[in-house]
């Protein structure tokens, strides 16, 4: 199955009953392993989790740490980018180079950089004087 397929199907399993959007993620890992994850709500609006940190959760469970592409999809008239923070999580274990390709269930695809996403990233760098 294709990362794409395997973002939308994961999406199908996101537990949205507060928004009602639904968002799959799927992550391609140096590796080679894939890994999925969809937004999870909760009753207590905050504490609801994105698809993006869903699957960085699994990656790292699984070992991985590296990511070379991401995938998100989701029911949107326009391609649907990581939230902000979203951005940050994903940029800890992506290069400025990796892709993630937003894409909509009616064939819409958008496909940015990190660098892109987050340009001017706050990274271990700017601890140096720490
Ligand atoms: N959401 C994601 O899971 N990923 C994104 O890239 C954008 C937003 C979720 C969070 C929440 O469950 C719902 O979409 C509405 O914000």
């Amino acid at each position: 199955m294709s990362l794409l397929d395997q973002a939308r199907t994961v999406r199908e399993r996101a537990w949205v009953p507060y928004s009602r959007f639904k968002v799959g993620a799927a992550i391609l890992a140096e590796s080679g392993a894939v890994y999925v994850g969809c937004n999870v709500e909760n009753v207590a609006y905050p504490q609801g989790t994105c698809a993006e940190a869903g699957a960085i959760a699994a990656m790292v469970a699984g070992g991985d740490t590296r990511i070379r592409e991401v995938v998100v999809v989701a029911d949107s008239s326009t391609p649907t980018p990581p939230c902000g923070g979203c951005r940050q999580k994903l940029r800890e274990f992506a290069g400025p180079e990796v892709t993630v390709t937003m894409a909509t269930l009616d064939g819409a695809r958008l496909t940015m950089t990190m660098d892109q996403l987050l340009p001017g990233a706050f990274g271990a760098d700017h601890m140096d004087r720490a």
